[in-house]
């Protein structure tokens, strides 16, 4: 029986998979680093219209490649560089300024997925999509309407970032590790998020059973009311201090990309297009899905409080009101 040709790299799409990763900025080379040191991927492009820049950064990825399990890493301004990708991984976009949210990003990122994601498709047609750029939810959106890609391709890292927030504060709280801290945020990846703390689990004991913390207090409203405002605060209190976040979303969506190219079937509150989730339809937002080889796969529908489930509504009108404004 000849042996089969095993590989360092997941073959689920047939042979060794690449990743693009679409913007060099602070997030998109966080993401390629992060990807490189996964090594889900045997290759990675990196793309920007910064030809410079995106060398320099490729080249300076490429250099550690001998301490990584990755195969190789190139940069170009040349969207060739796209060509062939299983995974595309948009980051291209504005910035938050201090204080700004991610929905007052929208006007400027809708303009730019109109003039990309056609450009993309025409290089990589048969990828699939994960859209990392802010505000993802509505970029989500507008990517699939564009595209006219089946929902399943185009998805976005929703809060899969929130809910690692959420799991390290409880982690942190009760000295659990983040892994047995089985706790998910949905709705918005921003101000409207939602953190499911009904269905919250530390190990297999209900959160809310858990008793009493580090701190000497317990789950009840007060606690969680302060876990959810850190949560939600996080992004802004970095770019406070240091500009912008990129290492923890780096580090997120180079797992969610994990999941693609591994086929692994892992439940992680990615964006994707909802219907009828807890009364919820035609809009983007994050809700625990099984992601794998073909992208976002079956949505879980947890049981939620009438407050969770008000919350996740109005996540959800916020969202398609401003996805309405740009014409979507
Ligand atoms: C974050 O939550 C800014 O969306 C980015 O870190």
């Amino acid at each position: 029986m000849p042996s089969q040709a095993t590989s360092l790299y997941p073959t689920s799409f047939g042979r060794p998979s690449k990743i693009a990763v679409i913007g060099a900025g602070a997030v998109g080379t966080a993401v390629a680093y992060a990807a490189a040191i996964r090594g889900d991927a045997r290759d990675i492009a990196l793309y920007d219209i910064n030809a410079e820049k995106v060398r320099a950064e490729a080249l300076d990825i490429a250099h550690g490649i001998q301490f990584t399990p990755c195969g190789s890493v190139v940069g170009s301004d040349d969207i060739e560089v796209v060509r062939a990708s299983d995974l595309v991984i948009v980051t291209a976009g504005a910035k938050q300024s201090p204080g700004q949210s991610r929905l007052e990003l929208a006007e400027s990122t809708v303009k730019l997925m109109e003039k990309v994601v056609p450009a993309l498709q025409e290089v990589a047609p048969d990828a699939v999509y994960m859209f990392v750029t802010n505000p993802v939810d509505i970029v989500t959106y507008v990517a699939q309407k564009i595209s006219g890609l089946p929902a399943s391709q185009v998805f976005g890292s929703g809060t899969v970032l929130d809910t690692s927030r959420l799991r390290y504060l409880v982690s942190q709280e009760t000295g659990v590790a983040t892994q047995n801290i089985h706790a998910y945020v949905a709705g918005e990846h921003g101000d409207s998020e939602v953190p499911l703390w009904s269905s919250a689990e530390i190990g297999n004991v209900p959160l809310t059973q858990w008793g009493t913390t580090l701190s000497g207090r317990v789950f009840g409203r007060d606690l969680r009311d302060e876990i959810a405002h850190e949560v939600v605060n996080s992004a802004y209190t970095i770019i406070d201090g240091k500009g912008a976040t990129n290492y923890a979303i780096g580090l997120a969506a180079s797992r969610i990309a994990g999941a693609v190219l591994r086929d692994e079937a892992r439940v992680l509150t990615i964006s994707t297009l909802l219907n009828d989730w807890h009364g919820i339809s035609d809009v983007c937002m994050a809700a625990p899905t099984i992601v794998g080889r073909s992208g976002a796969g079956r949505v879980l529908v947890p049981p939620v409080t009438d407050d969770e489930r008000q919350g996740l509504q109005q996540s959800a009108e916020k969202l398609r009101e401003v996805a309405r404004s740009f014409g979507y």
